[in-house]
C-alpha cells in the first residue's frame, strides 16, 4: 500500500520524510524504489521537462499528463501533485473541481502555493476529502512575479507573518507544508510550532523532511543551480558523452555489431536468393 496522508503525519517527530520530484514514469520507479516517502509532481516539471523560464505557464493539462505517468511508476511512495498557477485562485468550485482532476490523475494529495490569504480555498478542498500540502516562504509562481527569487523570513515582520500562515494552513487541516528558501531559524520555529510536518526546499535542517527537484540532485540542469542544493551527480555531463560516444560509433562503423543484430537462418536466406536471383 502506499503511503498516505496520515503515514506522512505520523512521521513527525519520529523519521525524517524524503520527498522528490517526478514527472515521468521511469523516474518515478526508480525514486520509488530507493525508498523516498514521496514522490511530487511539482510545476518545476514545467521548467525541467518542458523549457519554460518559470512555472507560471504551466497548465492542469501539463499536471494532469505529468502525474498520470508518476503515478503508474509507484508502488510505496506517496503521490503529491503540484496545482499549478490559476487553477485554484479564481474560485472555490475550479479549486476544487481541479484538485479532483489530478486525483483522478493518480495523485495521492494536491500542493498549493499560498498561506493565510488563500486558507478558505484549501479548507474546502481538505473537506471534500482530499489531503493538501501547504507551500509557503518563497512561492515560485507568485514571488517570482513579485520580487525574483529571494530568500525568505530575514526580518522579524517577514517571519512573524510566514509563523501566521503556517499556523492558519495548520487550522485548516493540511497534512504537511513545504517550506521554501526560509531562514533555518524560522523555519526551526515553524516546525516547533506545528503539529504537521514541515518539508522544507532550501530551509536548513530543522524541517521534519526534504525534497529536492530530481533534475537538480542528479545534475540534470544546468540552467538555475541553487546554492540549497546537493549535487549528487553530474548526469547532464555523463549523458552528452554517451550521446556523443553513440554517435561516433554509428558514424565510424562500430555500432551495430553482429551482437545487436537478428539474422535469418541460413538455409531460408538461400532460399530467398535464389528467389531474387
Ligand atoms: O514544483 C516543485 O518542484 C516544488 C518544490 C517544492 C520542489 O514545488
Amino acid at each position: 500500500m502506499p503511503k498516505s496522508a496520515r503515514d506522512i503525519v505520523l512521521m513527525k517527530n519520529s523519521k525524517k520524510i524524503t520527498a522528490i520530484t517526478a514527472y515521468d514514469y521511469t523516474t518515478a520507479q526508480l525514486c520509488d524504489k530507493a525508498g523516498v516517502d514521496i514522490l511530487l509532481v511539482g510545476d518545476s516539471g514545467g521548467m525541467v521537462i518542458l523549457g519554460y523560464e518559470n512555472t507560471i505557464p504551466v497548465t492542469m493539462e501539463h499536471m494532469c499528463f505529468f502525474t498520470e505517468a508518476a503515478s503508474r511508476g509507484r508502488q510505496n511512495a506517496m503521490v503529491v501533485a503540484d496545482m499549478p498557477f490559476m487553477s485554484y485562485q479564481a474560485s472555490k468550485s475550479q479549486a476544487i473541481e481541479n484538485a479532483g482532476r489530478l486525483v483522478k490523475a493518480g495523485a495521492d494529495a494536491v500542493k498549493i502555493e499560498g498561506g493565510n490569504e488563500i486558507k478558505n480555498t484549501i479548507r474546502s478542498i481538505v473537506e471534500v476529502g482530499i489531503p493538501v500540502m501547504g507551500h509557503i516562504g518563497f512561492q515560485p509562481q507568485t514571488t517570482t512575479l513579485q520580487e525574483g527569487y529571494k530568500v525568505q523570513a530575514k526580518t522579524k515582520e517577514a517571519a512573524i507573518r510566514l509563523i501566521k500562515s503556517a499556523k492558519a494552513l495548520e487550522e485548516v487541516g493540511v497534512f504537511s507544508i513545504a517550506l521554501e528558501m526560509v531562514t533555518k531559524e524560522v523555519s526551526k520555529i515553524i516546525t516547533d510550532a506545528i503539529s504537521i510536518p514541515t518539508i522544507g526546499i532550501g530551509s536548513g535542517l530543522y524541517c521534519d523532511g526534504q525534497v529536492l527537484v530530481v533534475h537538480d540532485i542528479l545534475g540534470l540542469y544546468e540552467k538555475i543551480k541553487p546554492k540549497f542544493v546537493k549535487r549528487y551527480l553530474e548526469l547532464s555531463q555523463e549523458i552528452v558523452k554517451a550521446v556523443e560516444a553513440y554517435k561516433n560509433d554509428v558514424v565510424s562503423g562500430k555500432f551495430p555489431t553482429s551482437e545487436h543484430s537478428f539474422s535469418m537462418d541460413k538455409s531460408e536466406l538461400e532460399r530467398l536468393k535464389k528467389e531474387i536471383a
